[in-house]
């Protein structure tokens, strides 16, 4: 497959030329290794690693280190795919200046493309400042899991005219302030349409209906191998997780039979050779 790597300014051209944008997550080098080899065009590399590969109940302890270690061996594995490093909770909730500092840090130390960061109207002047300093965010509104405590959970946002309205206001912000693509997640479709046909920047979706102009999933929810949560928004497209169980207790059993190792799968010595050294042990 001839796959290129996508920039900055093909985000508008996709949306303009109405071209889909699939995303997925991805957080170590044989994931994206695989991601790199379909025909999906960006990683994100989520700070949701703190649920699906750390263990964690949720995605707030993830340290701006946890995200460096993980973005960097994607970068190495996926070449051709655009890489998205998310900003952990704490790393630019601070000030302006924590966040351009961090923002740097995913770009020079993990080798991400961009950014991607939590919030609204109230992060607009961070987003700024970081597109003002060379970084390209993107953004990331609705349900936003790092302050999902504050919006009542895991829960759809938007399901009253009030809260829609205010999550139409916060992609406008996003977009004034020069974020270039948007994640919307858990929104009623209708909302996702709405900003989706307001908005310059393509919107992505998660949760947030078929008008998006491209879709994200998690890498361990669409591929079967994370079962702690399955919001109604995930598709499996594969059951990995029972495939691995099933092989690893074919391995247990032919292991108990001894059918393996076989000779197929072992290393010999030349007949010679191993009458020179039973000549020398001596017998058993
Ligand atoms: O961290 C993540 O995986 C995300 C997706 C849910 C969009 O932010």
């Amino acid at each position: 497959m001839d796959k290129k790597k996508l920039t900055i300014p093909d985000f508008k051209e996709f949306k303009k030329a109405g071209r889909k944008i699939k995303m997925v997550t991805a957080y170590d080098y044989s994931q994206a290794v695989l991601v790199d080899k379909s025909e999906i065009e960006l990683i994100l590399v989520g700070d949701s690693l703190g649920m699906v590969m750390l263990g964690y109940d949720c995605t707030v302890p993830v340290t701006m280190d946890d995200m460096i270690h993980h973005i960097k061996p994607v970068v190495r594995g996926a070449p051709h795919t655009f890489i998205v490093g998310d900003m952990p909770f704490g790393s630019y909730n601070t000030c302006v200046a924590d966040a351009v500092r961090n923002g740097n840090r995913i770009l020079k130390e993990g080798g991400a493309d961009c950014v991607k960061l939590e919030g609204g109207v109230a992060v607009a002047p961070v987003v700024k400042a970081m597109v003002e300093a060379g970084i390209p965010v993107m953004a990331h509104i609705g349900l936003t899991p790092q302050t999902a405590t504050a919006l009542g959970g895991f829960k759809v946002q938007g399901k009253d005219a009030a809260m829609a309205r205010k999550i139409i206001d916060d992609a406008v912000a996003l977009e004034e302030a020069g974020a270039f693509a948007i994640v919307i997640e858990c929104v009623p479709a209708q909302i996702g349409k709405i900003i989706t046909e307001k908005l310059g920047i393509p919107t992505i979706g998660i949760g947030a209906g078929p008008w998006c102009d491209g879709q994200v999933l998690v890498f361990h929810d669409m591929l079967g191998m994370y079962d702690r949560m399955m919001p109604k928004f995930v598709k499996r497209y594969a059951n990995v997780g029972d495939s691995i169980v099933q092989a690893l207790n074919k391995f247990a059993e032919e292991v108990n039979t001894g059918t393996f190792p076989d000779m197929e799968h072992s290393f010999t010595i030349k007949k010679e050779e191993l009458e020179k050294v039973l000549s020398e042990i001596g017998p058993a």
